[in-house]
């Protein structure tokens, strides 16, 4: 297991969409061991392949963020979001953009289809801050980024204040 860096915005692999996953052997393994690790490193409450550099679509969220809570760790190979409902503002951040929060609008309750590390699969209903990170790091997969969601001068704000932090 490895702590693996992980891309800052605007570094232009976070644009780059992942392949879909065909291997299950020991190399994803060691990915999503090391995802899982740099992740609670950071720490963060979801990670996609794509922020370290690797074109796979794999994604993990914890959203256990209590001190005396038990870590929910879930793995996400090949996704497919299949329902959106309802609306929800949210303050969220990226590891990506460290240090920025910014409020965005995503669906309140997802339905995910997806497969575990081990290639089997699973269907998910999500809601709250799990279905939020779901749908932020599937956004990763695709290479979009928080930053896309704002407005014009709010994402000018963004850019320039990253640019600056580099
Ligand atoms: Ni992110």
């Amino acid at each position: 297991m490895a702590v693996r860096p992980i891309l800052h915005y605007p570094d232009p692999r976070l644009r780059e969409p992942g392949k879909t996953v065909t291997d299950f052997g020991p190399e994803l393994q060691e990915l999503v061991s090391d995802m899982a690790e740099t992740m609670y490193a950071a720490p963060g409450v979801g990670l996609a392949a794509t922020q370290i550099g690797v074109d796979q679509r794999v994604f993990i969220v914890d959203t256990a963020t209590g001190d005396d809570e038990p870590s929910d760790l879930r793995v996400f190979v090949n996704p497919e979001i299949v329902e959106l409902n309802g609306e929800i503002l949210f303050n969220e951040g990226c590891l990506s953009f460290p240090g920025a929060t910014e409020e965005i609008e995503r669906a309140e309750r997802v339905k995910v289809k997806a497969q575990n590390e081990k290639g089997e699969a699973f269907e998910l209903e999500a809601d709250g801050l799990l279905a939020v990170a779901i749908q932020h790091e599937n956004d990763h997969l695709d290479g979009k980024l928080m930053i896309d969601k704002l407005g014009v001068l709010r994402r000018r704000y963004l850019h320039r204040a990253m640019i600056k932090r580099r």
